[in-house]
């Protein structure tokens, strides 16, 4: 295969969108680099067990396990398994970090260490033959590093560590299950420049074996080959747990150790579809905003000379004409655009929320992009995730204050207790019930009884009160006045026709912004469920505003279209029409699940659906607002453009 070549200044840009790669030369709190003497204790800590693809690619669980669940048996160390402690947004996102029974000491190889023998009985054979055939993954922390293994890109060549290794494999020759009891454990360390005894960690990869031993256990029993382990079914089997560690020198420094891991899978097409839609997106935008400025212009011209005419010319007789095309146009509708919509509460504090989402989402992206988040800071992801969005309540409440003070509304208390409990609560029950799914199958993915504690003290005594001042300022602030006033008597709306009407205007308008974001949103769900480590936050910056650009654009464009069919209901048409990205993104989940996931458990496609659903009803908040407030400036400023007598 040919070498790919890169121009340099689109190989510049790359590296500027991977940006954490750059940034991975600071020190960040809580990732600073730990040295080891010779002979030091290096320690391993034991992660989830997380199901990975099968042989035939596809996902066939989400439940994932403690390594220490009962069926598995894993050998524990002495006096048993300690928690690791872990941050918020760390457990969140399912880590369960313990402590292990592996010695490996700094730069001393060893060979066929022994660690436990256990008897699987019948039970627990099929539930782990069970677990292999659907595909499952030890993970395992070395030094804060995941221990992967070594895979080749076949596109580019290049070769990556691919966090987590196989509990077992189904023999390509005869289908036999067989269950890895040995582990090889290669580190690679790095001498400190300089030093003569200090030694980091910056690379550790497991390759897992599957050995039956016939006699005791010795420092090169392992060495040679044996039949693989398959466990009965129908009665008890003995296995024998072994390792051996090696440690092999890299010139790999600690800063960059990150780098093998974050491995870009076919960045071909990552790039060029990505830049692809973008163009085709910001060319959209330009046009649809360059269509609707002239139009604009054109008809706030008219309107305006016809003012003038009118006044000018009390006679009337030389306006006539023109007089006749004023009975048409968005200008008709001046007297009712800024009427009060239906149910203006809930759409206040969906906006409040919505706003409230969209700072969490933006700053995050901008965190990440700086390398704040990088992987090696395990969890900060979910933990600033967290943080955000408690802080921004503020920002959630005075927006809804404002919102619903400016529509006129008067059940202002119902407004600012409803807006920080109606969406986080039915975030917060819609989890809670998957997390009883996922609790009754006994897997580790189950948020513990005291992180949902500390999770709704959170809420309730940072979040709530801070969205409660937030309301209190956004009631005191001067109303927002309408640019026109407001008739009296409403006035009659025409019957809408074709792509107006309510279901395919909202079908076109949603389409555009998930196009823009389609192509990130198959790695984001690949992150997601096939664990794998996400960090092409400068895609993801990218796709955010490109997709707030295409929703903001298209938005308005339909409520020019609707105001200039006289149809005055834009807010809610705006929101949802917006949101209708939400629709899509559900869409494409279910297009994935039918692709990529064959889930066999009833809870795995509870679960699958219910986490899908909860991520598009936030989505359709996000985009929804971000549709109503594009529209919501767009119309003050045209009806402030035109004189109404
Ligand atoms: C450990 O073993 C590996 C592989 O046999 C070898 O390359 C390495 O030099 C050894 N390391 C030490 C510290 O002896």
């Amino acid at each position: 295969m040919k070498p790919r070549q890169v121009a340099p200044s689109k190989a510049l840009l790359l590296s500027l969108l991977a940006a954490p790669h750059l940034a991975f030369a600071f020190y960040l709190p809580g990732v600073a680099p730990t040295t080891y003497q010779e002979g030091d204790l290096v320690p391993l800590y034991v992660n989830t067990i997380r199901p990975v693809a099968g042989p035939d690619g596809s996902l066939h669980s989400v439940v994932s396990y403690d390594y220490y669940y009962p069926l598995f048996q894993f050998c524990q160390p002495e006096g048993g398994p300690k928690s690791v402690s872990e941050s918020l947004g760390s457990i969140l996102f399912g880590d369960r970090i313990k402590t292990s029974p592996f010695e490996l000491k700094m730069r001393k190889n060893e060979t066929c260490k022994k660690l436990c023998e256990v008897t699987y009985p019948k039970g627990a054979a099929v539930f782990v033959n069970q677990q292999i055939a659907s595909g499952i993954s030890l993970n395992w922390l070395v030094d804060g590093l995941p221990a992967g293994q070594k895979i080749v890109d076949e596109l580019t060549g290049t070769e990556f560590y691919n966090p987590g290794f196989l509990l077992g494999q189904e023999s390509p020759t005869d289908g036999q299950i067989q269950f890895n009891n040995h582990y090889d454990i290669i580190i690679e360390y790095h001498q400190v420049a300089g030093s003569t005894n200090q030694y980091r960690v910056v690379g550790v990869i497991v390759q897992p074996e599957s050995k039956k031993y016939t006699g005791p256990v010795d420092s090169n029993t392992c060495l040679t080959g044996y039949e693989p382990v398959v466990l009965n079914e129908a009665g008890d089997t003995k296995v024998q747990f072994t390792y051996s560690v090696y440690w092999i020198p890299s010139s790999t420094v600690w800063a960059t150790r990150w780098d093998k891991y974050l491995h870009v899978f076919d960045p071909k097409i990552h790039w060029f579809s990505l830049v692809n839609s973008s163009i085709i997106v910001v060319f959209l935008v330009l046009t649809v905003t360059s269509v609707l400025v002239r139009a604009l212009k054109k008809d706030i011209a008219r309107y305006n000379r016809l003012d003038q005419f009118s006044l000018d010319d009390l006679s009337g007789t030389s306006a006539l004409e023109d007089g006749v095309q004023e009975d048409s146009g968005w200008k008709l509708v001046h007297g009712d655009v800024f009427r009060t919509p239906s149910r203006p509460l809930l759409l206040s504090v969906l906006l409040g929320n919505g706003a409230q989402l969209f700072g969490m989402a933006g700053l995050t992206i901008v965190f990440a992009l700086l390398g704040f988040l990088s992987p090696s800071n395990r969890g900060s992801l979910g933990t600033i995730m967290i943080l955000l969005y408690t802080v921004l309540g503020s920002v959630g409440g005075y927006t809804s204050a404002r919102m619903y003070k400016s529509m006129g509304g008067e059940q202002w208390k119902t407004c600012i207790v409803l807006t920080p409990l109606l969406v986080p609560g039915i975030v917060f029950a819609t989890f809670f019930l998957l997390d009883l799914f996922l609790w009754a199958k006994q897997s580790s993915g189950a948020v513990p009884f005291t992180t949902m504690l500390v999770i709704i003290l959170i809420w309730f005594v940072i979040s709530v009160p801070l969205s409660f001042i937030g309301s209190w300022m956004g009631f005191r602030a001067p109303t927002i006045e309408a640019p026109v006033r407001t008739n009296q008597i409403p006035r009659q709306i025409p019957p809408v026709t074709g792509y107006l009407k309510p279901i395919p205007s909202m079908l076109l308008v949603g389409l555009l912004p998930f196009g823009a974001i389609f192509v990130e949103l198959y790695f984001i769900m690949s992150s997601i469920w096939f664990s794998k480590i996400y960090y092409m936050f400068g895609f993801l910056f990218l796709c955010y505003v490109l997709m707030i650009m295409t929703c903001a654009a298209v938005t308005v464009l339909m409520v020019y279209f609707l105001l200039c069919a006289e149809n005055y209901n834009w807010q809610w048409r705006s929101f949802l029409a917006a949101g209708t990205t939400a629709f899509y993104i559900f869409l494409n989940a279910l297009l994935y699940w039918v692709s990529k996931l064959s889930l066999s458990s009833f809870a795995g496609s509870v679960l699958y659906i219910g986490y899908s659903l909860l991520i598009s009803f936030l989505v359709f908040i996000l985009t929804g607002t971000i549709g109503f407030f594009a529209s919501w400036l767009f119309v003050r400023k045209i009806y402030s453009s035109i004189k109404i007598d």
